[in-house]
């Protein structure tokens, strides 16, 4: 079994002015929901499902930086790369790109393979 990254295309999700600085916002795209949050100017998206108790919370995060602590129970991760503090695997971290005050978001999607 091996895990395969998928390249899609970017996705134009929301309007820069859609975003409130240091809160997160929830969209869906397709199956996968996300949560976009704009950290000191830059924006960012990430899976929105917390892989504690893999529930639907992480666009409520609390932000501390460049860190984003779960409502839940606290868990952190790091804005950029969905790490937790300890360098472990956290979040799944989604690239994106503004254009025209637009946020386009290019999903990171795992797929199994046999
Ligand atoms: S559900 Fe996120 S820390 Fe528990």
């Amino acid at each position: 079994m091996i895990f395969e990254n998928d390249t899609k295309d970017f996705i134009q999700v929301c309007s820069v002015t859609d975003l409130i600085a240091n809160r997160g916002k929830k969209f869906t795209i397709g199956e996968s929901e996300i949560a976009i949050f704009l950290i000191e100017g830059q924006i960012h998206a990430v899976t929105n499902i917390c892989p504690h108790q893999h529930v639907s919370v992480m666009h409520d995060a609390f932000v501390e930086g460049q860190e984003l602590i779960c409502p839940a129970h606290g868990w952190q991760f790091n804005c950029r790369s969905g790490k937790k503090p300890d360098g472990g695997k956290g979040l799944d971290v989604h690239e994106t790109e503004i254009r025209d005050g637009f946020v386009f978001v290019r999903l990171h999607e795992k797929k199994f393979r046999f």
